[in-house]
């Protein structure tokens, strides 16, 4: 089955419980992750990247067990909450630098740097250093590295999370872009408005708890509310009762 199939994943760190019996189906398209601080989004998505451990539960990415690490790696590019780059080096040395510790080859790289700069409009940018990059050009070559090696899945945390509204619209409009070209985007925020513009499936993550998945005509339907975000208000509230 091509996208990502979640069934009763848990996760603990101590005592603390972060995931609980999470179950959903992913498929291609930009799907969106939506809860609110501490809901669980970047542990989730730790765990699809391979980089927290799947202890409980039984998780596939494009049909393949995240126990196989290696062959999920291959198939998911990430962008971290916290996505960093050095800042002396350009944005080509930058992509270059991540392309080489994934493995590519340099004639790999010689075709897909320069595709992935013109994808994340950011050939004006290619030899500017990485300290001299506004934040959203930085998280666009945060995009750029994840998509380096054309994996058919990629996981983006927060991706517009301190952006302008031009950047935010600028970044959704991306990310769309590389889902329709047969991707399956996942896309987390706690901004409503951002999934409502572009995702056509979504799921509320609160507590640990999907609290709904399904379409965003869905949830209103549910909630009876005008927009995503007090749709996605009320649900939540809801888990709080
Ligand atoms: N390394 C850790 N050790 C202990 N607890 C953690 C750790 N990382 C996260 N948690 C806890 O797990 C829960 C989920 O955190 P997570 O970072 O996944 O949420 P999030 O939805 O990404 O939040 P945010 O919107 O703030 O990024 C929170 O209660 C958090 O305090
Ligand atoms: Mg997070």
């Amino acid at each position: 089955m091509q996208g990502i199939e979640i069934n009763h994943l848990e996760h603990r760190y101590g005592r603390k419980a972060a995931l609980c019996d999470v179950n959903l189906r992913i498929p291609p398209g930009l799907y969106g992750l939506l809860g609110r601080n501490g809901a669980g989004k970047t542990t989730l998505m730790r765990i699809l990247a391979t980089l927290l451990p799947c202890t409980g539960g039984r998780v596939t990415v494009n049909g393949v067990p995240l126990a196989e690490a290696a062959r999920v790696r291959a198939m998911v590019g990430y962008l971290p909450q916290d996505f960093a780059a050095w800042p002396r080096l350009t944005v080509r040395e930058t992509l270059g630098y991540f392309g080489t510790l994934s493995g590519m080859g340099a004639r790999d790289l010689q075709k897909r740097v320069p595709a992935v700069l013109a994808a994340l409009h950011l050939q004006a940018q290619a030899g500017t250093k990485v300290r001299a990059l506004s934040g959203g050009m930085l998280r666009r070559l945060g995009v750029a590295q994840a998509v380096l090696h054309d994996p058919p899945v990629l996981i983006v945390d927060e991706p517009t999370a301190g952006l302008d509204p031009e950047e935010r619209v600028r970044l959704r409009a991306l990310l769309a872009a590389l889902a329709a070209q047969g991707r399956t985007v996942l896309f987390s925020t706690h901004i409503a408005a951002d999934i409502e513009a572009v995702c056509t499936g979504l799921a509320v993550l609160d507590a640990g708890r999907v609290r709904y998945a399904g379409t965003v005509a869905g949830l209103k339907a549910r909630t009876g509310a005008k927009t995503l975000e007090q749709a996605y208000l009320a649900c939540v509230r809801g888990g709080d009762a």
